[in-house]
């Protein structure tokens, strides 16, 4: 999406590498030191960072009575923490471009409360508080920081789904499918360009979560 509109695009990866025209950079989001090379890397390659896009993200699931602490530590260290880190560490650039433009992916979950994922939607909602009060801190020095929260789409964390509890998402989508991921890629775009948007948390989920 932002290749085909013209943009110079740096991705991060953890070893299986990024498309064609992309200059790939490897980082955990969990590791700081790793992220802050990261972004030295690309600044040295394509200059300071403009537009930050926080997409990692995993889950890990079970019933809280049955969900040990480490499942809650790494679920808001991958979704959460390290993303805030993430955010902190290329500030500074994004504030020399006076125009610099954050976009956090979260998930609808955080919104539904979803059973068997009370660590990922407590992740996913602190993002969304995060990227508030970011959006309100550094506005005046022209940045916007907004969220994108997509309901079910069809990726690797959906294919484990069995046909039963992609039944059950299914019958609070009123489109009647999962979002298929350019979809989600072109609202993260769009959301990334809008110059007059800060703060706010944008639904993509085929109807089932109608505002925030
Ligand atoms: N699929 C859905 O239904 C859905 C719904 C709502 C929100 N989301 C959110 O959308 C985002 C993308 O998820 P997806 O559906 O594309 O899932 P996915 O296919 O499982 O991809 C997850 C991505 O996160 C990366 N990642 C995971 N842990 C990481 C870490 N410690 N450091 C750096 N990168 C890490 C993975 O990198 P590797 O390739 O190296 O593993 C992968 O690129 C996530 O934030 C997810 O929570 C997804």
């Amino acid at each position: 999406m932002f290749l085909d509109h013209g943009h110079r695009v740096a991705g991060s990866h953890r070893g299986t590498g990024v498309p064609a025209g992309v200059f790939g950079v490897e980082a955990d989001i969990t590791n700081r030191a790793q992220v802050v090379q990261a972004l030295k890397d690309v600044a040295d390659h394509h200059g300071p960072v403009e537009t930050l896009i926080v997409n990692a993200g995993i889950t890990d699931d079970d019933l809280l009575l049955r969900m040990d602490e480490e499942k809650i530590r790494r679920v808001l260290e991958t979704n959460a923490i390290g993303p805030m880190i993430a955010v902190k560490e290329a500030l500074r650039p994004l504030l020399r471009s006076k125009d610099g433009s954050i976009v956090l992916v979260s998930s609808a979950s955080a919104r539904y409360g979803v059973p068997g994922q009370a660590n990922y939607t407590a992740a996913k909602g602190a993002l969304e508080g995060f990227a508030r009060t970011v959006a309100k801190e550094y506005a005046s020095k022209g940045i916007r920081c907004n969220v994108v929260a997509p309901g079910g789409t069809a990726t690797d964390m959906t294919s484990a789904l069995t046909e039963d509890q992609r039944q059950t998402m299914l019958n609070d989508v009123p489109l009647g499918r999962l979002a298929r991921p350019e979809e989600i890629a072109s609202v993260i775009y769009w959301v990334s360009q809008s110059t007059y948007m800060t703060g706010v948390t944008v639904p993509v989920t085929g109807g089932a979560v109608l505002g925030y």
